[in-house]
């Protein structure tokens, strides 16, 4: 099984990005992380980022076919884009989504997600950490429907 790991606006910058919010540690190391546990779960993950809103939903359509599923963390696009979500439900590409900061308990524009009604489900608040309990969650339930 092949998994897609897909990060948005902002997120290459991890690392020095408002740490206080967002934690030390870099996409890279991330996505080396994820690669660990995925080695681990027996799937092999593809990865990208990107700043662009069309460049993610081109990304989505370019994974139809190739990933069963995709761990997403869209950044601030997470609140904006139904473009996005649209790209899942026209791919029908399942997805867990991940957020390293607690959304609910920021600022009123980032309480809604307009990805998350798609979403088998959403991972926030619990830092790098929480892209592996999406990879987890997203290979469970995956592994369930076949
Ligand atoms: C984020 C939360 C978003 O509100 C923000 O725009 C981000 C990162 C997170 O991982 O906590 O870029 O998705």
């Amino acid at each position: 099984m092949i998994v897609g790991l897909l990060n948005g606006p902002n997120l290459n910058l991890l690392g020095t990005r408002e740490p206080s919010i967002y934690g030390t540690a870099t996409l890279p190391e991330i996505v080396a992380q994820l690669n660990t546990v995925a080695v681990s779960l027996g799937v092999e993950l593809r990865d990208a980022q990107s700043n662009s809103e069309g460049d993610l939903i081109d990304q989505v359509h370019a994974w139809r076919g190739e990933v069963s599923g995709v761990v997403i963390n869209a950044g601030a696009y997470t609140h904006t884009s139904l473009a996005l979500r649209d790209a899942f439900t026209a791919t029908s590409l399942p997805f867990v989504e991940v957020h390293l900061s607690n959304i609910h308990a920021r600022e009123p524009e980032r309480r809604h997600s307009m990805l998350a009604s798609a979403a088998i489900g959403m991972v926030c608040g619990l830092g790098a950490e929480g892209y592996e309990y999406a990879l987890r969650g997203l290979v469970r339930a995956l592994r369930a429907r076949t």
